[in-house]
């Protein structure tokens, strides 16, 4: 929480207490139970894009003020809310959503903190299993070991990971139930496709964490790595004062994901340049351009539009800046159907029929 006695405005006005807010799932969960979105009886599928304040120490990737983009997916227990099958599905559409945003290399790390038992069981356990080794650990961890053991499995202290590697791990505290749940998740990505890496440190910092929980993480971010984190919180709702309402959501900081996407602009593994500049010879062929870049963008191409009363040359000139390719739009290219179109960086020109120029186009 970011809290703090406010400066009084004027002598005879008291202070007052400001608390910023950290994160929008329990704020969702709220809404949910405020606005009765339960009685539909239907999945709801929300989502949320804003600033976020958090006390923390700045550095690369880490700051005060921040933005994230959010989803929740939450509702009765009928709706199948609780079903592994959800968190397969967010999971998979992440791993979709970074795969089209040209983002390669991130990793999706998974574990699951099973139910408020099974996590009260594990923190007796760590405690337990600390006593003996905490004497040789980081004055963080020493803390932690009291307050919060689950804490410890955050520590980065390079001195003190043998002895984390040692300490229990949260998948033997799992109740069976807990444990189908997770082989389910897993079973539904493998059949995916999606690729995951199990993690069993990955407990998470939120209190209201039930079973999955993720992180996506990219080697781009440096220290901060994890792009976006999420999980299932099957007993928010009830903790609110709401009915029954199992839900599973993430957060990726919009932050971390701009700074992923200059790393991967630097490596040149996503585009800096458009799939192809329409270029209209002479301003009657505006409408027609405009025509054949939405059916390019229809297809899923990255398109520049230039302006029909621009020099040929000029045409050329933008589009090279901007385009790996140019397409020539003429009276004549309209009527035939068969458009020109330069590769810049092959210097290469080819007559195209227009049925073929999206395929054309993205190779
Ligand atoms: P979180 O892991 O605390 O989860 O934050 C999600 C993401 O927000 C992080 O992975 C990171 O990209 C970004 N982020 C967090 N703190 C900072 C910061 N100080 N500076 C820059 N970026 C930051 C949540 O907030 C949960 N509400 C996610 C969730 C949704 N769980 C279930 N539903």
């Amino acid at each position: 929480m970011y809290t703090w006695e406010d400066r009084a405005r004027a002598q005879s006005e008291k202070t007052q207490s400001l608390t910023l807010r950290p994160e929008n799932t329990a704020g969702v969960v709220r809404a949910y139970i405020e606005h009765g979105l339960g009685e539909s009886g239907l999945l709801q599928k929300l989502y949320y894009i804003g600033p976020q304040f958090r006390r923390e120490r700045p550095q690369k990737g880490r700051y005060r003020q921040f933005s994230q983009i959010g989803a929740e997916v939450i509702g009765p227990p009928s709706a199948g809310s609780e079903s592994p099958l959800r968190d397969a599905e967010v999971l998979e559409m992440l791993a979709t959503l970074l795969d089209e945003l040209g983002i390669t290399g991130w990793t999706l790390e998974l574990n699951s903190v099973g139910s408020a038992a099974d996590r009260a069981r594990y923190n007796e356990a760590l405690r337990a299993a600390l006593v003996p080794v905490v004497g040789q650990m980081c004055g963080d961890c020493q803390r932690r070991a009291e307050t919060n053991p689950l804490r410890v499995l955050d520590c980065k202290v390079a001195a003190d990971q043998p002895i984390i590697e040692t300490l229990p791990v949260i998948a033997d505290s799992l109740d069976e139930e807990s444990k189908k749940h997770f082989a389910a998740v897993t079973a539904a990505l493998d059949a995916a496709g999606v690729p995951y890496t199990r993690n069993h440190r990955l407990v998470r910092g939120l209190d209201y964490y039930t079973r999955t929980t993720f992180e996506f993480t990219h080697g781009g971010l440096g220290a901060q790595n994890a792009l976006l984190g999420g999980g299932r919180y099957d007993g928010l709702s009830e903790m609110l004062g709401g009915p029954r309402a199992p839900g599973i959501g993430f957060a990726m900081g919009e932050d971390r994901l701009v700074l992923t996407l200059l790393a991967a602009l630097e490596q040149g593994v996503v585009a800096a340049k458009a799939d192809a500049f329409i270029a209209p010879l002479g301003e009657g062929m505006n409408a027609a351009a405009l025509v054949l870049a939405r059916e390019l963008r229809h297809q899923g191409l990255w398109i520049e539009l230039g302006e029909g009363s621009f020099r040929l040359k000029k045409s050329f000139e933008a589009a090279d800046k901007t385009a790996r390719q140019i397409v020539i739009l003429g009276e004549d290219e309209l009527q035939s159907g068969i458009l020109t179109v330069k590769n810049f960086s092959t210097g290469v020109q080819t007559k195209v029929p227009r049925g073929e120029l999206a395929v054309f186009l993205s190779n």
